[in-house]
């Protein structure tokens, strides 16, 4: 990129960074999601570091915060509130501890430090305080006397808005600190001289607390529904909830609002009451100074208590862990009840416990070197269209396909996303060469879910709908009512080759061991011209091929000979029948076992061919679980002479088949689970989605892949889809991963 390339992006980037922050901090809307806004500030960012002089003062990269409200009075923080980094993996944490662990090695000042940081420059792993990372809004409490007296938000990190009457209506904000015993405070492990001064400190000095006012999950969505009963515009988030009740003028809207306040740090300010309290229990200043940084308050498990004692809410999840293995293991702990806690969280933040690292590491540009937020993955990014590319599809569909810059999202680096169909191009009004924002939620293809028309530079290019097939330049159409343009040559090269890789795939017939290359291979030398030739290969026909060693023909007529027996609601499903996916192929093989209850293992196909054959398409409408597009498809695909042949030739090529323990339990109507139907949303930590599916159908439970009143449970995993939202919409019962795990296992 050109110097002046990058003015102009710079320019567009600033503007549309400057609008969406103006919306969350000054307006309380969310414009574009926050994991989005990320995405365009790193790259504002990343472009300011290839060209720092084009880094202006007002540049979204030189501040934190939002601006404090013109409507608010002003209040200076005693400290900036300051903000975090963050780590989105393992090894970004460990790389934190590293980086830290050099900067304490540059320090001169080392060979005097407290002998814990030299252990820990020595390799040892330090103790460190892991909180939740709530998603609410940082307010800051001031009190003085005992006595609540000012309440702010963060602003814009300097200076905040004083909120203090509308932080007085939440509950869990005590007015007046609670009057704490020596007793109590000995069992925190303070010390005898340190008890009267901490007594003095919160009967007549100053004391600061910082936390995160948040919204329950279940106030914010009896606060929509009460909302849309009167029609008023209803909440975007829990955040966005907060947000709009503490920074507006009338305190009964807080109150009514319900919210609810944790702290997550404690200040001793250096004020001057508390120098007074200070030089009469004979503590220096230089004490005062970092007396919440480890002179007075030694952990962060300490303060957290104190604050507790004191009359606040403190997170009981938040857990000392001697090390990252454990830091990870409380992440994984915490990502898997994230769903059914009361509140919103986005992470886990790690701190140092021992407070004196808390002094000695300090601050580094806009974040503290002594926490990090480790947060779940963001599924929503930025990035640029490349181009579009048209899939082909082993019906012959063809898929546009966004070609991306590479891009990290949840963890992952995307470089296409999947733009669905014709219609979405438009509904979207993609060009290429726009700046979206994707999306990836659980095991699903990352998709384009909008375009941000104002970072435009007037060069983007219309994309043109396919009118020939881009691999064999057959006709395409888009048949009426449907969405897809489908390449109709029954000869195209991209669909024959699709249908085979098809049919080899992993959850179809499991000979994907074979490799694509291979089977492309096989097709192009006309080896295969259809997956029945696959069962007729010799290892005479394989070491013909370039580049075949006898090892390897070997091998692959073993994995073939393998095959040779098949269960039937894979072999469906290999046959790629139009708009049937596993779970119709499923349905169809305990439709099969049911009518044919004799057979269980090592049937001809012959016997599938004649049982579907002749059904009738009334027969096909009147089966339960298959929509009519289905059904239609079903009776045509077992009325085409085409597909008769190849299945005969299926069995004459020694093909067999067999029913898998799930259709034989739907088929006799039994296991623990029967009746009970499950939808999977989100990836499962521990089990793959197949696994999982495999587990449910063995034990008599149905899978589908829609949430309606009728779903039994929806399992939700990490970064779940819509169909999350559906099932709290409906009311369907939730599972975790480890419950769901609980259910299989107990029943
Ligand atoms: S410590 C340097 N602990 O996350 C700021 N922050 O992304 C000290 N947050 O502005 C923050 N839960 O509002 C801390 N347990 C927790 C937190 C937490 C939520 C918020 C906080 C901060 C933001 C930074």
């Amino acid at each position: 990129m050109t110097s002046e390339q990058a003015k102009n992006r710079i320019e567009k980037l600033k503007v549309e960074i400057n609008l969406h922050r103006y919306n969350y901090h000054v307006l309380d809307q969310e414009s574009i999601s926050p994991a989005a806004l990320d995405s365009l500030k790193n790259e504002l960012y990343q472009l300011e570091n290839e060209f720092p002089e084009l880094i202006t003062p007002d540049s979204p990269t030189q501040r934190i915060g939002g601006e404090p409200l013109e409507k608010f009075q002003k209040s200076i923080h005693s400290r900036p509130m300051i903000s975090l980094f963050d780590a989105f993996s393992e090894g970004d944490i460990i790389d934190w501890e590293e980086k830290d662990r050099r900067f304490l090695a540059s320090q001169e000042i080392l060979p005097t430090l407290f002998p814990e940081a030299r252990q820990f420059v020595g390799g040892q792993e330090p103790e460190y305080f892991c909180e939740l990372k709530l998603d609410g809004l940082a307010i800051n409490i001031n009190f003085h006397g005992g006595l609540l007296e000012k309440a702010a938000t963060r602003g814009d990190g300097k200076v905040g808005e004083d909120v203090t009457t509308n932080v007085r209506t939440i509950a869990s904000v005590p007015l007046s600190l609670r009057l704490i015993s020596q007793e109590e405070l000995k069992s925190l492990g303070f010390s005898e001289q340190i008890i009267d001064l901490i007594i003095s400190l919160v009967r007549e000095g100053d004391l600061e607390f910082r936390g995160e006012s948040v919204m329950t999950k279940k106030v914010f969505t009896a606060l929509n529904e009460k909302y849309r009963k009167l029609g008023k515009a209803e909440l975007a988030n829990t955040r966005n909830g907060v947000a709009g009740s503490l920074r507006q003028l009338d305190p009964k809207i807080s109150a009514e609002r319900l919210l609810d306040f944790f702290v997550y740090d404690l200040i001793i300010p250096n004020t001057e009451i508390n120098q007074e309290i200070f030089e009469r229990f004979n503590f220096s200043i230089a004490q005062l100074k970092s007396a919440d940084r480890g002179a007075l308050l030694s952990t962060r498990f300490q303060s957290n208590a104190l604050a507790s004692i004191l009359g606040f809410k403190t997170l009981e999840a938040n857990r000392i862990c001697a090390g990252l293995k454990e830091v990870f293991a409380f992440f994984k702990e915490v990502a898997l009840k994230r769903e059914k806690l009361p509140f919103d969280i986005d992470g886990v933040v790690v701190k140092f416990n021992d407070l004196r690292f808390w002094e000695t590491l300090g601050i580094v540009g806009k974040a503290p070197r002594y926490m990090m937020a480790y947060k779940f993955p963001a599924i929503q990014a930025t990035t640029i269209v490349e181009d579009v590319l048209w899939q082909i599809g082993r019906t012959g569909v063809l898929t546009p396909t966004a070609a991306l810059t590479p891009v990290a999202v949840a963890g992952v680096t995307i470089s296409r996303a999947t733009l669905h169909n014709w219609d979405e191009i438009e509904r979207l009004g993609l060009m290429i060469g726009d700046t979206v924002i994707i999306e990836r939620a659980g095991d699903v293809i990352p998709k384009v879910s909008s375009v941000l028309v104002n970072l435009r530079s007037g060069l983007e290019k219309k994309i043109n709908y396919p009118r020939v097939c881009p691999r064999c330049e057959g006709l395409v159409t888009k048949e009426d009512g449907e969405v897809a343009f489908r390449c109709l040559n029954p000869k195209c090269y991209a669909v024959n080759l699709r249908r085979l890789t098809h049919f080899v795939s992993k959850n179809a017939t499991g000979l994907d061991g074979l490799g694509v290359k291979i089977v492309e291979q096989l097709f192009s030398e006309g080896l295969m011209k259809d997956a029945a030739d696959l069962f007729l290969l010799h290892e005479s026909d394989l070491l013909s091929l370039p580049r075949f060693a006898e090892k390897k023909a070997k091998n692959i007529i073993k994995t073939i000979d393998e095959h040779r027996v098949i269960s039937l609601n894979r072999f469906i499903f290999a046959l790629g029948i139009r708009h049937v996916g596993e779970e119709s192929a499923s349905a169809l093989a305990t439709l099969f076992a049911k009518s044919k209850p004799e057979l269980k293992a090592n049937f001809s196909l012959l016997e599938v061919k004649d049982f579907f054959a002749s059904l009738k398409i009334e027969e096909w409408q009147d089966l339960e679980d298959i929509g009519p597009k289905v059904s239609e498809s079903l009776f045509e695909f077992w009325h085409n002479d085409h597909n008769l042949k190849l299945l005969e030739k299926f069995s004459q090529s020694g093909v067999s088949l067999n029913l898998d323990q799930a259709s034989l339990t739907a088929a006799a109507d039994s296991g623990p689970l029967k009746g009970q139907s499950f939808v999977l949303t989100g990836s499962l930590l521990r089990l793959t989605r197949e696994e999982a599916k495999d587990k449910i159908k063995a034990l008599g439970g149905q899978i589908s892949s829609a949430v309606s009143r009728k779903t039994s449970f929806v399992v939700v995993g990490e970064a779940p889809g819509d169909k999350y939202e559906k099932a709290k919409e409906l009311g369907v019962k939730i599972l975790n991963e480890t419950e769901l795990e609980q259910l299989l296992s107990g029943v």
